[in-house]
C-alpha cells in the first residue's frame, strides 16, 4: 500500500530538534509514511546553543507544540539504550536519518519494539548509523590537536577538524572536561566549540574559517611533540593496515606527526622493524626486549599467506603472525595456544617466560628443543592493554577455528608421529571444542596416524602458586614430553624406519 506523503516536517538539524518535531507527530497519531522530513534552511541565530555545563548530558527540552496541534504527550517512555541509540544515530550527517528515527520510534510507541534490534532492518540501519558516529566521536577526540594562539582576541588553544558527523558538541564536551581554565576553540566546517574557560558554546561555522586554519597550523611547540612522537614509535610493533585503520589518511592534515609516518614506515620496512625498538630509543638504558639468540631456533620466512591472513581479526593487534618452528621431519610437534608478548615482537615460538619454563621440561625430559617442531594453534597475539603491558588473553574458539588452516598445513607437511598439546586451547584445536584438558591428560589418544598426548601450558606453572605446584606443572609437560619422544621411536621402529 502506498501511502501519499502528507506533511512536511522542518527539523532543526540536531537530535533536539527532531525530537521536539517527533513528539509533536506522535501526538498527532500522524503515521510515518504520510510525513517527509528536511532539513530546516540554514540560520545562524537558530544554530547557536549554548551547552549547560552544569549538567552536562541534558537535552534541551521540547518546547510547546504550535498552537493548533494536538499537545506532545506528557511522556513517551523509551528505555535508556534505545534514546540513547536515537541521540547517537540522530548525529548521523548524510543522509540525514530523521525519517528511519521517526518510524523505528513510531513502532516502538505501538507495541513493536524489533526497530530497536539490529536484526530488524530498519534497527540495524539505526545501529549501524549509532557506530559510525560513535567512531567519528571517538576520531575527533583521538585526532584534535590544539595549537597556541597568539593573535589577539583568540582563546589559547585552537583547533581545526573535519568530522564527518555532527559529533562536535559531545567531542566538545570531553574536551571542556579535560582542559580545565584553559580557553580554546574547536573550529569545523559545520560549527565552532568555544570554551571561555566555564562555559562551552556551540555556534556556527567561524567567519573566518581559514584563518582559523591557519592559527591552528603553526606551533612552536610541536616540534617537541614531533621529537616525542617519533621516539615512542616501535618499528617492531608497526602494522601498516592498522595504522592505516586506526589513523586514517584522511586525518593526517590536522596532525603534526603524520609528516613523519611515511618515512618511519619506510624505515621499518628496510630492516628497522628487526631492532625491536627505535634506534634512538633502543639505545637508551631500560629494559630491552631480550630475544636469547641461543634458545630461538633459525627462524623460517614468514610464510606470505600467513603474515597476510585476515581471517579472524587478530592481525589488526599483533605485530606480525608467528609460523611453527622446527625442522619439517620432526617426530614429535608441540603445540602451544598463541603467541605471546615477547613472541608477537621477535616472530619467534616460545621464546618469552613460557619458553623458559619449557625450555626446563625439555631438560628435564631429556629432549632437545631443535628435535622439535614447535607452533601455536592461533599465530597472532592477542591481548589487552593493561597500562603500558600488554596482556595475553584467551583466543576465542572462533579465532582458534579461524586459524585451524594453518595448524592443519604444518601437521600435513611435518606429519609428526606424537603431537603434544600444551594447554587447553591446544587440545581444543586439535581434538575439537569439546575436548577437556582434565579428561585427556595422561591418556595418549588415536588422532588418525599419530598419537595425541596433552599436558599443561607452561604458562600454568607460572601461574602457580608456589615452587612445588610450578615444579609439578614442569614435570608433568616433562611426563608428556618423554613419553611423546618415546612413542614417536617405537611408532618409527614399528613402522621400519
Ligand atoms: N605461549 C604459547 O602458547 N606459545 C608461545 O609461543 C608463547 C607463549
Amino acid at each position: 500500500m502506498s501511502h501519499a506523503v502528507q506533511r512536511r516536517l522542518v527539523v532543526t538539524p540536531t537530535y533536539a530538534g527532531w525530537r521536539k518535531q517527533a513528539l509533536i507527530a506522535l501526538a498527532a497519531q500522524w503515521p510515518p509514511e504520510t510525513l517527509a522530513w528536511e532539513d530546516a534552511p540554514h540560520q545562524p541565530q537558530a544554530a547557536q546553543i549554548a551547552l549547560d555545563y552544569a549538567a552536562p548530558g541534558d537535552e534541551p527540552h521540547a518546547e510547546a507544540p504550535c498552537p493548533g496541534l494536538p499537545p506532545a504527550p506528557p511522556q513517551v517512555r523509551v528505555s535508556r539504550e534505545f534514546a540513547q541509540l536515537l541521540r547517537e544515530a540522530a548525529q548521523y550527517r548524510s543522509p540525514r536519518p530523521w525519517a528511519l528515527l521517526y518510524r523505528v520510534l513510531w513502532r516502538y510507541t505501538h507495541g513493536d519494539r524489533a526497530g530497536v534490534s539490529a536484526a530488524d532492518e530498519d534497527g540495524a540501519r539505526l545501529h549501524a548509523m549509532a557506530k559510525a558516529v560513535r567512531r567519528d566521536h571517538h576520531d575527533m577526540i583521538a585526532y584534535v590537536r590544539f595549537r597556541r594562539s597568539d593573535r589577539p582576541g583568540m582563546p589559547q588553544y585552537v583547533a581545526w577538524y573535519e568530522p564527518r558527523h555532527d559529533v562536535l558538541a559531545d567531542a566538545a564536551d570531553h574536551f571542556a572536561r579535560r582542559m580545565g581554565h584553559a580557553t580554546w576553540c574547536i573550529g569545523t566546517p559545520h560549527g565552532l566549540a568555544h570554551w571561555d574557560g566555564s562555559a562551552l558554546r556551540i555556534t556556527d561555522a567561524p567567519a573566518d574559517a581559514q584563518a582559523l586554519r591557519a592559527d591552528a597550523a603553526a606551533d612552536p611547540a610541536e616540534a617537541l611533540w614531533r621529537l616525542y612522537y617519533q621516539s615512542t614509535f616501535n618499528p617492531a610493533r608497526l602494522n601498516e593496515a592498522a595504522l592505516h585503520q586506526r589513523m586514517p589518511v584522511r586525518f593526517w592534515k590536522g596532525l603534526p606527526e603524520a609528516a613523519l609516518i611515511p618515512s618511519m614506515i619506510a624505515q621499518a620496512r628496510h630492516g628497522a622493524r628487526r631492532h625491536a625498538q627505535a634506534q634512538g630509543v633502543g639505545d637508551m638504558p631500560g629494559k630491552p626486549v631480550a630475544v636469547d639468540a641461543q634458545r630461538a631456533q633459525p627462524q623460517r620466512p614468514v610464510p606470505a599467506a600467513l603474515d597476510a591472513c585476515r581471517r579472524c581479526e587478530l592481525w589488526r593487534h599483533a605485530t606480525q603472525a608467528v609460523p611453527g618452528q622446527g625442522r619439517d621431519a620432526a617426530r614429535v610437534m608441540l603445540v602451544g595456544e598463541q603467541p605471546g608478548d615477547h613472541e608477537d615482537l621477535a616472530g619467534q615460538v616460545f621464546i618469552g617466560p613460557a619458553g623458559q619454563v619449557l625450555d626446563e621440561a625439555l631438560k628435564c625430559a631429556g629432549v632437545p628443543r631443535d628435535a622439535l617442531y614447535l607452533t601455536n594453534a592461533v599465530k597472532h597475539f592477542k591481548w589487552v592493554a593493561r597500562g603500558k603491558r600488554r596482556i595475553h588473553k584467551t583466543p576465542a574458539q572462533r579465532e582458534i577455528d579461524a586459524c585451524s588452516l594453518w595448524l592443519q598445513e604444518e601437521l600435513e607437511r611435518v606429519r609428526p608421529e606424537v603431537i603434544v598439546a600444551l594447554g587447553a586451547t591446544a587440545l581444543r584445536a586439535i581434538a575439537g571444542p569439546g575436548a577437556r584438558l582434565q579428561e585427556c591428560m595422561g591418556r595418549p589418544m588415536r588422532l588418525g596416524r599419530a598419537w595425541l598426548l596433552a599436558t599443561w601450558h607452561p604458562s600454568y606453572a607460572l601461574r602457580a602458586g608456589g615452587d612445588d605446584a610450578r615444579g609439578r606443572v614442569v614435570a608433568g609437560i616433562a611426563d608428556a614430553v618423554a613419553q611423546g619422544y618415546q612413542l614417536a621411536g617405537s611408532a618409527s621402529e614399528n613402522a621400519g624406519t
